[in-house]
């Protein structure tokens, strides 16, 4: 519930003309145990996570708009994936630069910003926006936070060997929404 009421609060911000920059980021919380490490590698949360719930985000902003309340599902999932990606990175897991990564700063300041962009999305997607120019917005946020991170910390070639997988549709111009 409190989540809904944060992303009430962003989506009234935003229609209030505010920077959505400025609005709160939704926190998440460790437990008494806390969340010491993932089961997987900080890369294949980037691939699996990450860049898979970036695709359906970026896709209305380039004018691949849902057809159907199944492809509006997917997009929603995106976002609160996108949001929970955030939060995910800001945990080491298996990786072999993991730990040191998590541990910068600007790391988790950059982390934290992909759970802020994930909950404007899930507002637009919320209210199933068919506005491709604030779709567009939020894909710009997005893509620019993912290009600072990787300047700063992407190595050459992924230290746990997972890449992206095929966008090979999306190279071709097809929906990513189904057929
Ligand atoms: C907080 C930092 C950070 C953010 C933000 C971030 N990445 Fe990454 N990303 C990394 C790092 C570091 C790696 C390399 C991981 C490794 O090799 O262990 C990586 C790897 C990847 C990979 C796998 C390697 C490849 O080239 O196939 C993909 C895909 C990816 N990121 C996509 C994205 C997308 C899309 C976004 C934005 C929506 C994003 N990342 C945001 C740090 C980040």
């Amino acid at each position: 519930m409190k989540l809904r009421i944060a992303i009430a609060v962003i989506a009234v911000a935003s229609l209030a003309g505010c920077q959505p920059a400025e609005a709160p980021a939704p926190e998440a919380q460790a437990d008494a145990a806390g969340l010491t490490r993932l089961p997987v590698s900080l890369n294949a949360a980037m691939v699996g996570m990450v860049d898979h719930s970036a695709d359906y985000l970026f896709a209305l902003g380039n004018g691949d708009l849902p057809r159907n309340d199944n492809d509006w599902h997917l997009v929603t999932s995106s976002a609160y994936e996108m949001m929970l990606g955030g939060a995910v990175i800001q945990v080491p897991g298996s990786g072999q630069f993991d730990r040191e990564w998590t541990a910068n700063p600007e790391w988790q300041t950059l982390a934290r910003d992909l759970t802020t962009i994930g909950a404007q999305a899930l507002a637009l997607s919320e209210s199933k926006s068919t506005d491709v120019d604030e779709w567009r917005k939020v894909g710009d946020r997005l893509i620019q936070n993912c290009l600072a991170c990787h300047a700063k910390f992407k190595p050459e070639i992924p230290s746990d060997g997972v890449l992206r997988g095929s966008t090979e549709r999306q190279s071709r111009g097809i929906s990513i929404f189904g057929y």
